[in-house]
């Protein structure tokens, strides 16, 4: 409890996923919180304690203890796990608190789309049909080996999975011998019966830290048979990388509580339910039983390390070097991902630090595969994914540079006053007319009740072209909505009696100078980028936006604010999940695999922190550019 919450008996109550904050009076409950902050829990008994519908998560903080209607309801290891009903639990401290899909009358808004070009298809996998001979009483061969005898041909060094080797027996039997064989190179993941209509796929996952995206892909046809996602589980350890770091780093115990092992779960547990949904819907809609006997999984190199289990304590420390560069394979049940049992997964080679697998797959679906011509010639291509780090790559003359940049978690919605992650009755568009009216958009068109990152990033290039903020980032005075009676002077956005909550959007100066923070440091790091190329801004040919944040923004308010270089328009591209896309390239296509390899080997890594420029380009910055576009 902060020592300011005590005095006032107000507490902060902090909602994961959403990322809204709210102060609240003491006695109020985790379900009016989450109302007064205008996050909508379902409530069927209207709180009463008994429809158990409005389950949380308790991650940080004192609550009032259970009550008889939540002992009803909750096991003891439930208890244990932190989960409470928010109508019956009362903060006793600020409190962090994470609140389940299940739990949530409207979801987050999350970007699974991605442009995509056909790709041949040669996964790794091999699917063989082959009839076995039944045992007779003159052929009395281990089932093994006549399954060995029939495929020795095809496959010389045949290996097994043990799983796989377990279970044949049945499988022959019931297959009444006929099966095709699943091989990953030349290992047997899978045996599946001839007779049963089986859809053989592929699962991609693409790992962000907010959100992750999956995809089912059936590896005949290359169709995507269901896209889906969710928010990252891990979130409520940690809105960014250095914090989920910093939480494996302050939980070092061995075994079940330790922080990595924790987070490894949480990611685990949450693709586990994913798939689980994925193939009940393919199941249904297609008839078909589904066998997924394959996986590649993208991450930044912080998600990649704590999916897989390797150590991030070194992301954390100077000089920030990954533990596992190279690209791996790992099978599926020493993650515990619930695809075939003999399954691997692939994961493809991280570039440094802050520069993972999930951009070299975003590098393999744009560069590589749609400006494919462009890799010969000395055009100039800038591709990079908004995120707390941001990704930044320039194509020029066959070399590829790459560097990352601290922008920081302002874009989804952390550090601003009145932020939120895109979810219903979130800002996400704002316009400001010559006559100084304010219009905005929200998303599902609900009520107000707060701003996402496109509509932080809009409003602030509304207020500069406005003449509400100056160059420095300081609001001025004329305005009707520049409030100045609080401790700081402050925009209002939306008025208390048009929000969803009944309390003002406001922009505030702090809610500016994090924009600035953010938007600065990307700059600087595209310009680091074209530095280290030897060309300048009017160089560029293309320009091309991936990721979910990059997808919604206003491109030319990017411009405005100097996020982004001033560009004619037709050549800036939003492209969506590229690293999705990516990640399906590699499930589908061999040799998209070993293009991985390549790029991240070739990329010239750029290390920003010592980089001579680095600290002049992000000063320069932080102001607003000059005022040039229409
Ligand atoms: Fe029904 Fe909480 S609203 S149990």
């Amino acid at each position: 409890m902060t020592e300011n919450s005590q005095k006032q008996n107000r507490f902060l109550i902090e909602l994961q996923p959403i990322g809204r904050r709210i102060q609240v009076p003491g006695g109020t409950s985790l379900l009016g919180a989450a109302q007064l902050a205008g996050v909508d829990i379902t409530s069927v008994c209207g709180g009463i304690g008994i429809c158990g519908d409005c389950k949380i998560r308790l991650v940080q903080g004192e609550l009032t203890p259970p009550t008889l209607e939540e002992k009803d309801i909750f096991t003891e290891e439930q208890f244990q796990n932190g989960y409470r009903l928010a109508c019956q639990a009362y903060p006793l401290s600020d409190i962090l608190l994470e609140i389940p899909p299940e739990s949530l009358t409207s979801l987050q808004r999350l970007q699974l789309e991605s442009q995509q070009a056909e790709i041949a298809i040669e996964p790794p996998i091999q699917i063989i049909p082959i009839n076995i001979p039944a045992p007779t009483i003159t052929d009395l061969r281990s089932d093994f080996t006549r399954l060995q005898d029939e495929l020795k041909s095809i496959v010389p060094s045949m290996k097994v999975e043990y799983p796989v080797l377990a279970s044949a027996s049945p499988v022959f039997r019931k297959a009444k011998w006929n099966i095709q064989a699943i091989f990953n190179q030349d290992h047997l993941v899978s045996i599946i019966p001839t007779q049963n209509p089986t859809i053989i796929a592929g699962l991609a996952v693409d790992i962000g830290t907010t959100k992750v995206a999956a995809y089912i892909v059936d590896l005949n046809t290359g169709v995507t048979l269901v896209q889906d996602g969710l928010m990252n589980p891990q979130i409520a350890f940690g809105e960014d990388v250095i914090s989920r770091i910093s939480y494996v780093i302050n939980h070092p115990e061995n075994g079940e509580t330790s922080g990595s092992k924790v987070l490894q779960e949480r990611i685990r547990d949450g693709l586990n339910k994913l798939i689980q949904t994925m193939q009940a819907e393919i199941e249904q809609k297609f008839a078909k039983q589904l066998e997924i006997v394959d996986a590649v999984v993208v991450g930044n190199t912080a998600m990649h390390h704590l999916f897989a289990g390797f150590p991030v304590q070194q992301l954390g420390l100077s000089p920030y070097v990954p533990a596992v560069s190279e690209a791996s394979l790992i099978r599926a049940r020493e993650l515990g991902l619930n695809i075939t049992k003999g399954g691997s997964v692939y994961l493809p080679p991280n570039i440094a630090g802050y520069v993972g697998a999930d951009h070299v797959s975003m590098l393999l679906a744009t560069l590589y595969q749609y400006r494919k011509e462009l890799a010969y010639t000395n055009k100039a291509v800038v591709a990079l994914d908004i995120g707390t780090n941001t990704e930044i790559s320039l194509l020029h003359n066959r070399q590829i540079y790459s560097c990352s940049t601290a922008s920081g978690p302002a874009f989804e919605g952390a550090h601003i006053q009145d932020g939120m992650r895109a979810a219903p009755g979130a800002i996400e568009r704002v316009q400001i007319t010559k006559d100084g009216k304010i219009h905005y958009k929200t998303i599902g068109d609900q009520p107000a009740i707060g701003i996402c990152g496109s509509g932080i990033l809009d409003v602030i290039a509304e207020m500069y072209y406005a003449d509400i903020l100056d160059e420095k980032g300081a609001l001025l005075n004329h305005h009707p909505r520049v409030s100045r009676s609080g401790r700081f002077p402050e925009f209002i956005l939306a008025n208390e009696d048009e929000t969803g909550h009944h309390q003002a959007v406001v922009v505030t100066r702090r809610d500016i100078n994090e924009i600035q923070l953010a938007k600065g440091a990307i700059r600087a790091g595209i310009d680091i980028l074209l530095y280290e190329a030897g060309i300048e801004v009017g160089d560029i040919d293309e320009f091309i936006v991936a990721g979910a944040f990059g997808t919604y923004i206003n491109v030319k308010n990017a411009m405005r604010i100097g996020m982004f270089p001033i560009l004619p328009l037709d050549k800036c591209h939003q492209v969506g999940n590229a690293a999705g896309a990516g990640a399906k390239y590699m499930l589908l296509s061999k040799y998209y695999r070993e293009l991985a390899s390549k790029i991240a080997h070739e990329v010239n890594y750029i290390e920003l922190s010592n980089h001579p420029k680095f600290t002049e380009e992000f000063s320069k910055s932080l102001f607003f550019p000059i005022k040039y576009l229409p």
